[in-house]
C-alpha cells in the first residue's frame, strides 16, 4: 500500500491514477473524501494533518511507502511522519522544489520551506526520495480565468523562460521511485524537454483552444495576488523577483524524467492538449 498525500492536486491525482492503473493498492488522503474525484480503484481517507497520533495510525495501516506533499501535511509534517514510521512505512518519496540547488538563495521563502521540509525528512529515520522539479505546466493553469473572459491575458515578463513539466512526469518519476531499486536517497531535479517563454505557453494554450490568444505584459508592480492562485499567500513578491531573473534566461532542462521512466518528458504542447478544459474551452 502506498499512501500519497495531496493526493487530490495536480501530481499526487496523476501519481494515484497511474498507480491505480497499475494495480497497486493505494491510499488517497484528502480533507474532504465527498469532493475528491479520485480513480475507483484508490482507497480514499479523509485526512486531517493535526489529529491526534491515534487517528493519524490507521491511515498508515498496511503501508510501506508514502507520498509527501509540503501544503498537505502543513505544519505537522513530523506528526505525520513519525504516524507513518510507526505503521511500518519505510519508503517516502518528497515534493520538494528544485529551488533547493547549490548557490541557491537560502533566504528565498520557498527555499526556506522546502529546505524544512527536507530536513525533517532526513531526520525521520525513514529512506526518502527528493523530488525537486521546477515550473509546473499547471502553473499556467492561473491563466485560465481571463482565457474564459476574452483573447487578452495579461501578466507579468512575456519573456520568462522555463521548461514547464507535466505532473504526469513528476508523478511517474515517483511511481518509479516507489516501485524500483535504486531510488533510496536520490535527489531528482526534474523539468519538462524545452524552454517556452511565458507568451510562447499563451500562444500554445490558444492553438490548442482554436483560438487567437495574446499575451499583454504588464509591469510587475500591476501585478495581483488572483493572477498567481497558485502561489501561497505572501511569498508573491519573491516569486516575482525569482521571475524577473528568468527572463530570457535559458533554463535549467533535465534528462531526468526519461532517464528514471523511460520515456521523454511531455511537452508543454501535449500539456495543454491534455488540459483544455481546466484552460477555459469556451465556444469561439
Ligand atoms: N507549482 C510549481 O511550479 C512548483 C514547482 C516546484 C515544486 N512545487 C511543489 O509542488 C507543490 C504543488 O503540487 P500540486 O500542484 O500537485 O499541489 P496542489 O494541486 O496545489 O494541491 C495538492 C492538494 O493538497 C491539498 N492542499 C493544498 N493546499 C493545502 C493547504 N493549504 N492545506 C491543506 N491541504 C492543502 C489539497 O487536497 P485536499 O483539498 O483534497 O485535501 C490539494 O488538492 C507545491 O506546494 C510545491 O511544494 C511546485
Amino acid at each position: 500500500m502506498i499512501v500519497v498525500t495531496g493526493a487530490t492536486g495536480n501530481v499526487g491525482h496523476a501519481l494515484v491514477t497511474q498507480l491505480t492503473a497499475a494495480q497497486i493498492p493505494v491510499r488517497a488522503l484528502t480533507r474532504d473524501p465527498g469532493r475528491a474525484r479520485l480513480p475507483e480503484g484508490a482507497e480514499v481517507a479523509r485526512f486531517d494533518p493535526a489529529a491526534e497520533p491515534a487517528d493519524l495510525a490507521p491511515l498508515f495501516d498496511g503501508a510501506f511507502a508514502l507520498f509527501l506533499h509540503m501544503a498537505a501535511v502543513g505544519e505537522h509534517t513530523d506528526a505525520v511522519l513519525a504516524a507513518a514510521r510507526k505503521g511500518g512505512v519505510q519508503h517516502v518519496v518528497v515534493l520538494s522544489s528544485g529551488i533547493i540547488e547549490d548557490g541557491a538563495d537560502k533566504t528565498h521563502p520557498i527555499y526556506v520551506a522546502h529546505a524544512d521540509l527536507e530536513q525533517r525528512v532526513r531526520e525521520s529515520g525513514l529512506g526518502w526520495t527528493f523530488l525537486r522539479p521546477n515550473a509546473f505546466a499547471a502553473n499556467s493553469l492561473q491563466w485560465a480565468d481571463q482565457i474564459r473572459a476574452g483573447d487578452i491575458v495579461r501578466g507579468p515578463f512575456a519573456g520568462a523562460l522555463t521548461a514547464p513539466i507535466h505532473e504526469a512526469d513528476i508523478a511517474a518519476v515517483a511511481a518509479r521511485a516507489f516501485l524500483d531499486d535504486g531510488h533510496r536517497g536520490a535527489v531528482h531535479r526534474l523539468t519538462g524537454p524545452a524552454a517556452v517563454s511565458t507568451e510562447e505557453q499563451i500562444h500554445t494554450i490558444g492553438q490548442a483552444l482554436g483560438r487567437d490568444l495574446r499575451f499583454v505584459e504588464v509591469p510587475p508592480e500591476e501585478v495581483t495576488a488572483d493572477m498567481f492562485p497558485h502561489v501561497p499567500a505572501g511569498m508573491l513578491p519573491a516569486i516575482l523577483e525569482s521571475f524577473a531573473e528568468t527572463v530570457g534566461v535559458t533554463p535549467e532542462i533535465s534528462s531526468t524524467v526519461e532517464s528514471v521512466t523511460g520515456t521523454p518528458a511531455r511537452t508543454f504542447s501535449e500539456w495543454t492538449q491534455g488540459h483544455k478544459n481546466d484552460l477555459g474551452l469556451r465556444p469561439p
